[in-house]
């Protein structure tokens, strides 16, 4: 039976009760579906109806989230799994949003074929915009989400995020990344928002976004704060690397934003591949459950990352005794993306052998399928392809233009800026006319990558929009003193994860620092506009250079910086981390005493 077949008629079964009560006639109400089926149900009593129906392989494959590439809808349908979840860069073939829909779509009906009907939740990194869609708008990092100050923007990207994935079916979004980022050699970095605890506490804003007033919204998705807990304050910013702090530190610096997280009403939390102390967080039971369960009141489910149980005992691969240690720590669902079914085998043999409480298993059960209810999942499955045409649309264009603008940073200026639109101007290097290079990593492909990747504006695009005698080369080839200033645009290459881990030297390439220095023989002001995920060590080149613009990792939308450099747009961004006057100063934090280039918050304006 069509889907609006089935409510409609449900519909008229209460109606008629309702009227015929009002009447004082006895009126049999229509029976209603399965007590888990039946929306009319409160939540809580839907899912345990629904857990006493369940046997023990259906529970299993609850807490089971395979990668997309790694398993057949058919084997959804056969090991009752849960969720499914792209991994980074993992899309359909062609990469288009129908294309994401169908094969949401195509899981999803696998999932409902099972006999208790239990869908599926999909997941994603969504994490600046709906990024791993080509087409999709894709917003600034949160980095420079950060710089802007502004937790109504954030929410109405959350939003715009919400309906750009709705349209695809995905259901499931492991964002926000709520980690305060202490040493900015790690290369997480541009995942923060910034390096006090307060800034991404704020920003938690998003969530809001993301699930709506309440997570049964027509685009509500289930948000996820990341990674629980202290990733940002490993040694040395190292990834995965060990949180070398106190209780006290971990409680003052890095668990606030997961409790605004919580407060909030965020649906799941991811942990974290990072130890505290020596204990991997996978394994960690005292802050899993006590802290974040226990102490913070949260009721979502709690996730692991993408094969973060193998790293328990440091070995390659997973064991049954790390399967046990995870589940008992107090992860709920496991991210196994290609040996799914050696974890549903571990798990099984542990629950038989008592490693693994029964209680435990129900408990986590509860929570999936609690959120599952709540999201609406067993009313509305399927892919709402009415929100298809906001994917890349102009109305989410304009909001991130306007994002990217208010992102910017202007930490010098000699008087160059704001430019001209009569002004004669020279463009030059290597981030100034690609939108993979400004879009950074988690972008199409999980490193992200350097070339037109997907529709969007450049940065010297936007340059050419709001000025007419405009110049470019590179490498700075051509520029003599006719011009009125040249912009060189440069920064760092995309990448993520422990690929951007940064162990020396943080300051610009050779290339870089020679298109800058080709700009600067030619003896007109130079204005730097820096395209990266992280500040970095430019304090022996910034006297040569008339100004400098941080402009982060704006993603699509490059004309947002062009809005502020011609003075469209005030420069109004802060910076969400403390500007380094040299590496060696890593970790320099606001307040640790060590003097920096520019300090967390600094910012100018051009009044
Ligand atoms: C990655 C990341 C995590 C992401 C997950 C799924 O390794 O650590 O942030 O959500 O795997 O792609």
């Amino acid at each position: 039976m069509p889907k609006v077949m089935r409510s409609g008629l449900l519909a008229i079964g209460v109606l008629a009760a309702l009227v015929g009560a009002a009447q004082g006639v006895p009126v049999q109400a229509e029976p209603g579906p399965a007590g888990h089926l039946d929306p009319r149900l409160p939540v809580a009593e839907r899912v345990e109806d629904l857990l006493g129906r369940m046997s023990l392989d259906d529970k299993l494959g609850q807490m089971t989230q395979p990668e997309r590439r790694y398993i057949t809808p058919e084997e959804v349908t056969r090991y009752r799994i849960g969720s499914v979840l792209s991994g980074g860069g993992s899309a359909p073939t062609p990469n288009t949003p129908e294309r994401w829909a169908d094969m949401y779509d195509t899981f999803q009906r696998a999932a409902l074929a099972g006999p208790l009907r239990v869908p599926l939740l999909y997941g994603v990194d969504a994490v600046h915009g709906h990024n791993t869609v080509v087409g999709a708008t894709i917003f600034p990092h949160n980095i420079g989400l950060g710089a802007t100050r502004s937790p109504a923007l954030v929410r109405e990207i959350g939003a715009a995020t919400a309906r750009e994935m709705a349209g695809t079916g995905m259901d499931w979004n492991f964002a926000p990344c709520v980690c305060v980022a202490r040493d900015d050699r790690w290369g997480r970095t541009y995942e923060s928002f910034g390096e006090v605890p307060e800034l991404p506490a704020k920003m938690t804003t998003i969530i809001d976004g993301l699930q709506g007033d309440d997570l049964g919204g027509a685009t509500s998705v289930l948000a996820t704060a990341k990674h629980f807990v202290g990733d940002g304050g490993t040694a040395d910013g190292d990834d995965r690397g060990d949180a070398k702090i106190s209780e006290a530190e971990l409680r003052e610096v890095h668990l606030p934003p997961f409790r605004a997280a919580v407060e909030r009403g965020v649906g799941s939390v991811m942990v974290s591949y990072s130890s505290w102390n020596g204990l991997k967080m996978h394994q960690n039971r005292y802050l899993i459950t006590d802290v974040l369960k226990g102490e913070l009141g949260f009721t979502g489910f709690v996730v692991s990352d993408y094969n973060g149980i193998d790293e328990i005992d440091g070995r390659p691969g997973f064991t049954r005794d790390e399967v046990a240690a995870a589940v008992n720590a107090g992860i709920d669902m496991v991210m196994v993306p290609i040996e799914w079914r050696r974890f549903i085998d571990y798990l099984r043999e542990a629950v038989r052998d008592g490693d693994v409480p029964m209680s435990r298993i129900d408990d986590a059960n509860r929570r999936i399928l609690a959120k599952k209810v709540e999201l609406g999942l067993f009313e509305r499955p399927m892919a709402d392809r009415a929100y298809l045409e906001t994917v890349g649309g102009a109305e989410h264009r304009e909001l991130a233009r306007r994002a990217v603008a208010r992102s910017q940073v202007l930490l010098k200026n000699d008087g160059v800026l704001p430019l001209d639109a009569e002004d004669k101007i020279f463009v030059a290097g290597g981030a100034a006319h690609d939108i993979g290079v400004q879009s950074g990593g988690w972008t199409i492909t999980w490193q992200g990558e350097p070339g037109p990747i997907t529709p969007g504006t450049t940065i010297l695009e936007g340059i050419r929009g709001a000025a007419a005698a405009v110049d470019y080369d590179a490498d700075g080839g051509g520029v003599d003193d006719s011009y009125d200033a040249a912009i060189a645009v440069v920064g760092e290459k995309p990448y993520a994860e422990h690929h951007g881990d940064l162990t020396g030297d943080m300051g610009l390439d050779a290339g870089d620092l020679k298109t800058i220095e080709r700009l600067r023989e030619a003896g007109v002001p130079v204005v730097v506009v820096l395209v990266s995920g992280r500040p970095l060590d430019i304090a022996d080149e910034l006297p040569g250079w008339d100004a400098l613009l941080a402009a982060w990792l704006p993603g699509t939308e490059g004309a947002g910086v062009a809005d502020v450099l011609f003075g469209e747009a005030e420069p109004t961004g802060r910076l969400p981390v403390t500007w380094m006057r040299d590496s060696a100063q890593q970790p320099i934090n606001r307040g640790d005493g060590k003097t920096p280039l520019f300090p967390f918050g600094y910012g100018l304006t051009y009044g």
